[in-house]
């Protein structure tokens, strides 16, 4: 038997740099949900910086910070949830979102990634004497988590605007399977 599901928020996760934030944000417009971007809210409440976070306090206590949210949010609904590139690479938040979310990640090559993200200086774990290979690495290494997603999106050729209708599209097909499936039960 199939453990019935509950997508009441939307959770996009992926790599960093793939476009969880701007899809987000779009998609929530669309929907005329609320918008939550988890590193926003972590830096928001801590009153600090993500890097200010990993330099003072340590990676682990990020990490603890995600895992709070993780819990916290299985009260939210009409949430669209964007998520840090590691906090879906946990299993168990992994699977904590699954209860009461579609799950999408979003995918995109490590060349792409790194070609989106070469510019930026805010995110830590790309401060790296080769930072592409250092991508290629923790790409690999969260690959098996990140494609446990309910719906896996190639980023590639597609404008953020393509991706969002991707999503909303899926999403739609999610709720109505859902609700088909409760509608039979009676
Ligand atoms: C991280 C990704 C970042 C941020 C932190 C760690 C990761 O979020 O949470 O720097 O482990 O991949 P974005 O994916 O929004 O850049």
């Amino acid at each position: 038997m199939t453990v019935p599901r509950h997508f009441y928020n939307i959770a996009l996760v992926g790599f960093m740099g793939v476009g969880k934030s701007s899809v987000g944000r779009m998609l929530a417009g669309q929907l005329r949900f609320d918008f939550v971007d988890t590193d926003d809210l972590i830096e928001k409440r801590a009153g600090q910086s993500i890097t200010t976070i990993f330099a003072q306090q340590g990676e682990a206590a990020f990490r603890e910070m995600e895992r709070q949210l993780v819990v916290e949010m299985q009260g939210w609904r009409r949430h669209v949830i964007a998520t840090g590139g590691g906090l879906a690479a946990n299993l168990e938040n992994l699977a904590s979102l699954k209860q009461h979310a579609l799950v999408v990640c979003l995918w995109a090559t490590p060349e792409a990634i790194f070609a989106r993200v070469r510019h930026q200086s805010h995110r830590p774990l790309l401060r790296d004497a080769d930072p592409l290979e250092k991508i290629r690495a923790l790409l690999a290494a969260r690959a098996p988590a990140y494609k446990q997603a309910d719906v896996l999106i190639n980023t590639a050729w597609r404008s953020q605007m393509e991706v969002t209708t991707q999503v909303a599209h899926q999403f739609q097909l999610a709720s109505r399977t859902e609700r088909s499936r409760v509608e039979k039960s009676y």
